[in-house]
């Protein structure tokens, strides 16, 4: 569990008193934030995150920081404070952290939705978290998902964008949970696959691998922009096409993807199994290329 928060520019105890109770983050999940790996202090593809909030605080009219250096202090901070920085002399695989950047529009002491009157600013919170690998049953087994009741409408401003309003998604998390499946998949309203609750949904299919295009209302990811580049090294032709629920069920094999989880196996769909039984065997390839990559990333130029 984390000791440390980083808030506007400060290294607080965890539990220590951040942010007002009128922050409209909290109050109307009026924010926008980002979910990152970091290795060995090495934060993953970090211009493409940081890139990504600023386009998700163009819509919502939030205002970042001009420069990105006072959010890559405090990520580097973080890591720091929380003992995630090292190179694996600590025992646990180096390093590995999970990290969460949130950007709310800040405290207004107004009522309403309109943001009104004086207010201080964004606030800025990063966390940082130890990750560990993920249980061996779930690379053997894969994952379970259950198909979700929530649609994602992909004809809203908002489709796409990376909200904290994450409502609708902890929703169709429960619905998994109630379900005893590992996550959902969530269907657009015309009835095609857009994602799961925080991943994007690939399928293999002789030879093509599959995801829905970005007008499904599915976030653009970050892995999954590596997946499409690293396909033709494993000889699969990327694809972005419309997918059905029964698409995937008649697929070699299906997919997560996600910065922080990384590729992970999906085995079976509303209780369906998928291509063969468990994990399918380019998935994991594809999954030790990408943690392989990372770790490159990690040590540096040679
Ligand atoms: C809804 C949703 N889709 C997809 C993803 C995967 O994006 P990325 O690969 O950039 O982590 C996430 C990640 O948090 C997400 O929340």
């Amino acid at each position: 569990m984390p000791q440390h928060v980083w808030v506007d520019g400060r290294v607080l105890p965890a539990d220590a008193p951040a942010i007002t109770a009128f922050d409209r983050g909290l109050l109307l999940g009026d924010g926008i934030f980002e979910t990152l790996r970091a290795r060995r202090g090495v934060v993953v593809e970090l211009d493409a995150h940081l890139e990504r909030l600023r386009e998700s605080a163009v819509p919502l009219g939030i205002a970042l920081p001009p420069e990105d250096a006072p959010i890559v202090a405090g990520i580097a901070a973080i890591l720091a404070a929380e003992g995630l920085a090292d190179d694996g002399s600590s025992g646990r695989a180096p390093g590995d952290a999970a990290l969460r950047v949130t950007v709310t529009r800040g405290s207004f002491m107004t009522r309403g939705l309109a943001p009104s009157g004086p207010s201080a600013g964004t606030t800025i919170v990063i966390a940082a978290w130890a990750h560990d690998p993920p249980d061996p049953a779930r690379l053997r087994d894969g994952l379970s998902l259950v198909t979700s009741s929530v649609r994602r409408d992909p004809g809203s401003p908002l489709a796409g964008v990376k909200t904290t309003s994450r409502a609708e998604s902890v929703y169709a998390r429960l619905e998994a949970d109630r379900a005893g499946a590992d996550d959902a998949l969530i269907l657009d309203t015309t009835g095609h696959v857009s994602e799961a609750t925080s991943a994007n949904v690939f399928a293999i299919r002789r030879g093509r691998l599959l995801t829905p295009p970005l007008g499904s209302g599915c976030l653009a990811g970050t892995t999954r922009a590596w997946l499409l580049e690293h396909a033709p090294i494993h000889d699969l032709t990327p694809e972005e096409d419309e997918l059905t629920r029964a698409d995937l069920l008649r697929a070699d094999e299906v997919l997560l993807s996600s910065s922080v989880a990384g590729i992970l196996p999906v085995g079976r769909l509303d209780d369906e199994a998928i291509g063969r039984d468990g994990a399918g065997p380019i998935t994991l390839q594809l999954r030790d290329q990408r943690e392989a990559w990372i770790d490159r990333l990690s040590r540096g130029p040679a």
